[in-house]
């Protein structure tokens, strides 16, 4: 298994061109389930769960050529079913279910796993399947479903789901009638994949709100469509140019997807202004300590509240921080502490008292975006840290060492 290296305390300064999101790509590349005929998606980025999902949907029956710029076509199904194998190492798999049964009639999904940061069930998916008519089963760690053509229907989802929302979506695309989805999520990768739906010939209004209406049609055409810039990573940059006291230069992000946070880093002091095609972001004076709660989007996203607490491990206060989305994903903690922080957990919040100075150790990863605030924290420590299990990093950033060093970090990957 690799393992990164770092020797923290240089300032980072330089450009970094931010990917394309892993969290639009999964569902858009999911979506061309839905077609017949080649589609084609721009700027999807090198990650390891984008090779899972193209595994996954080999094994369905797709013919998938291409990086960056990947054509794909579903002519032929040669399969209903998501196997365990599959979906146990990347849950976003179940994105599959809704477009797999509004296009066959008939979806074999594995119930993914509960992972590092929670139980995370999909119990709103199901439910909202089966008031459009199709009968869900659960056998053997599977979800069944059968639905001879599934109806348009109204749908409240009990609380803000992502995938939830993109499932249903896609599903209620080729459904008969129409179909309201209320309190759906607002994120901007569900607006992308909204996008490209229609552009597939859907008829889709209000992404972007909590209220999304689908006008089902008889059948999709293939496409042409480009994946948006990934937030979560530009904002990790971000927060990196704060903590290392240094000035970056975030290329190709969209500052519009950013708000919650580029308030909430101006609140610490850091200065932040739009250049042609992204953002200048450079450090402040000193690091003010600032609370944080996470929300759903448009709120401060919690696939951020790993990198900002590793931020505030080094303010100049005491700063709160209260995670209302998953119940578990303070895992970064105990591994900031072996770094020097002083964080304490109070249920879901965590009590950061900045500290002057962060100690390399060594440290291992547990969860995507936990992996990417021991890397933060190992920018700035004094002396070495080595980071384990460093697939956990691969899921979710393109070549992470090799932006950070192009930045000026003291980064390194061995085998
Ligand atoms: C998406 O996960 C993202 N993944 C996550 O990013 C992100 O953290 C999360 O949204 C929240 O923004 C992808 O888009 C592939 P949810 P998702 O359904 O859709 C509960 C990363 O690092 N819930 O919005 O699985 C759930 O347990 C990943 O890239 C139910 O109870 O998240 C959670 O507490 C990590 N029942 C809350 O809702 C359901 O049926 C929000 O989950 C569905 C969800």
């Amino acid at each position: 298994m690799d393992k990164i290296v770092i020797n923290g305390g240089k300032p980072l300064h330089g450009n970094v061109q931010i990917s394309g999101a892993k969290n639009a790509a999964l569902p858009i590349l999911a979506s061309a389930l839905l077609t017949e005929g080649t589609n084609t998606f721009h700027n999807i980025p090198d990650l390891v769960d984008i090779k899972t999902i193209k595994k996954l949907l080999c094994s369905i029956g797709a013919q998938i050529e291409g990086e960056e710029s990947v054509k794909i076509n579903f002519d032929k199904i040669v399969s209903h079913t998501a196997s365990y194998d599959l979906v146990k190492t990347m849950r976003a798999s179940i994105l599959v279910l809704g477009p797999l049964i509004a296009r066959t009639g008939t979806a074999r999904v594995s119930l993914p796993g509960g992972c590092a940061i929670g139980a995370r069930p999909v119990n709103l998916h199901l439910k909202a399947l089966e008031d459009m008519g199709a009968q869900v089963e659960l056998n053997s760690g599977y979800i069944e479903a059968k639905a001879k053509k599934l109806k348009g229907a109204e749908i409240y989802f009990d609380l803000s789901t992502v995938t939830g929302t993109e499932n249903i979506m896609m599903a209620a695309t080729l459904a008969q009638g129409t179909t309201v989805l209320n309190n759906s999520a607002r994120e901007p990768e569900v607006v992308n994949l909204a996008d490209v739906l229609n552009s597939m010939g859907a008829r889709i209004s209000g992404a972007g709100t909590d209220v999304i209406t689908i006008k089902g049609v008889t059948s999709l055409k293939s496409t042409e469509a480009s994946i948006i810039p990934d937030r979560i990573e530009a904002g990790t940059f971000m927060i990196a140019a704060g903590m290392t006291r240094g000035e970056i230069n975030i290329i190709g992000c969209n500052p519009h997807h950013l708000e919650a946070l580029i308030n909430k880093l101006r609140d610490t002091g850091m200065k932040i202004s739009p250049i042609k095609n992204g953002l200048k972001v450079s450090a402040g004076e000193k690091i003010n300590s600032v609370d944080v709660k996470t929300l759903p989007y448009p709120g401060f996203p919690t696939d951020l509240q790993a990198q900002m607490m590793a931020y505030m491990s080094i303010g100049s206060g005491l700063s709160v921080i209260t995670e209302t989305v998953f119940e578990n994903r303070f895992m970064h903690v105990s591994e900031l502490l072996r770094m020097g922080a002083d964080i304490v957990i109070q249920g879901n919040n965590a009590v950061v008292r900045g500290v002057p100075v962060l100690h390399g150790a060594q440290t291992m990863a547990t969860d995507l975006r936990a992996s990417a605030s021991l890397v933060l924290a190992a920018l700035v420590a004094e002396g070495e840290t080595e980071i384990s299990r460093v697939y956990h990093i691969d899921r979710g950033y393109q070549t992470i060492e090799k932006k950070f060093s192009a930045l000026g970090a003291d980064i390194k990957r061995i085998k």
